[in-house]
């Protein structure tokens, strides 16, 4: 039996489940088998991006399932980005077509401003670098005119709800002073070692779900350091002491007390995960409770660390609109 997860309403009027399936770093056959588990466990908020290049897998699962008759499309929420190539007027459009044929289907649940920079429009491997290595960047990212193209898309029926993910406080202020259809949703990192109140609570305030990326701060990285015998600087959230703590107190495991954690905050939180027992696990998060003391020890443990390292995009930190120039170094 698939696991019942109970929904949230978004401000246009729509509901989706309080949990999601990540899929950004899963390609290929390997995401078709997690993908047919995920669904299996009762995932059905599903989150990918056109920089995933994955979205054609997942249409494809998701076909074959409404063709079993295992699923009807609005049994999905389906959750896709348009990419930072694409960030201006013209490439709302052109992208959300690309991802509406990609997936199969005829309208996103949710529509996603990837990131507030932008990129020249390119075709290929992401992102595009100059011979020095460093990102080539289109200055002149107008997010008001891009929002307007998105609006458009929500008049046309190509997307339900609109939003955007990686902004800032004052982006999205302007953004909010600037429309027609408020954003919906904004999708950050944000996890027990990042908590971002500031951000979170301008989104309480203004009715925009918050979508946690990384809300088990991506051991993953972790775990190839640890077979290349190589040392990393990144964040292990989940051999916390704190959290492992709280997890055994309840006799869950550190993934499930961190997620349940994001739950409790009203964070929608969007696990990946390859692994067919850890897919069931990450969902089974619904029949326990966190404590207050639980909850505030997990609330002492922010400290502004962010997995996603920023410098990997070398430069990216010139572009206007880069939302974290506090953020280009991981602080540890
Ligand atoms: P795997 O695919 O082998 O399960 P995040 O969503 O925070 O970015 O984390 C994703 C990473 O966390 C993936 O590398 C995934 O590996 C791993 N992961 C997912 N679920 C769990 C879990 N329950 N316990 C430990 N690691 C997990």
């Amino acid at each position: 039996m698939a696991t019942k997860i109970p929904t949230i309403t978004l401000n246009n009027g729509a509901k989706t489940p309080s949990i999601g399936y990540g899929t950004c770093q899963a390609l290929d056959e390997e995401l078709e088998k997690a993908l047919e588990k995920a669904l299996e466990a009762g995932y059905r908020h599903i989150d990918t991006a056109y920089v995933y290049q994955n979205e054609k897998v997942i249409g494809k699962v998701l076909k074959r399932w409404i063709n079993d008759g295992k699923l009807k499309r609005e049994d999905i929420f389906l959750v896709t980005k348009l990419p930072h190539a694409g960030n201006r007027p013209e490439g709302v459009v052109k992208y959300l077509k690309r991802s509406l044929e990609n997936l199969q289907v005829e309208y996103i649940d949710l529509y996603l401003i990837h990131g507030p920079y932008g990129l020249p429009d390119f075709e290929g491997d992401f992102p595009p670098k100059d011979s020095n290595g460093n990102i080539i960047l289109d200055m002149s990212t107008d997010h008001i005119a891009i929002w307007k193209a998105m609006e458009e898309q929500v008049d046309a029926g190509l997307a339900k709800a609109i939003g955007l993910s990686n902004f800032n406080k004052s982006q999205i202020e302007r953004i909010l002073k600037n429309s027609r259809i408020k954003p919906s949703a904004l999708q950050i990192e944000l996890h027990a070692f990042l908590q971002q109140n500031e951000l979170v609570g301008l989104c309480k305030e203004n009715n925009i779900l918050v979508i946690a990326h990384s809300p088990l701060g991506n051991p993953g990285v972790n775990k190839i350091a640890e077979k290349l015998g190589q040392k990393t600087d990144h964040p292990d959230i989940l051999g916390n002491p704190t959290v492992k703590a709280i997890a055994k107190k309840h006799s869950k495991t550190e993934a499930q007390v961190l997620l349940r954690f994001s739950v409790q905050q009203g964070w929608l939180p969007i696990p990946k995960s390859v692994n067919p027992e850890r897919i069931k696990q990450n969902l089974d998060i619904f029949g326990f409770q966190l404590d207050k003391q639980d909850v505030n020890e997990l609330k002492s443990l922010d400290a502004d660390i962010t997995v996603l390292d920023y410098r990997r995009f070398k430069g990216v930190e010139n572009h206007p609109e880069f939302p974290f120039k506090d953020r280009i170094k991981t602080k540890n």
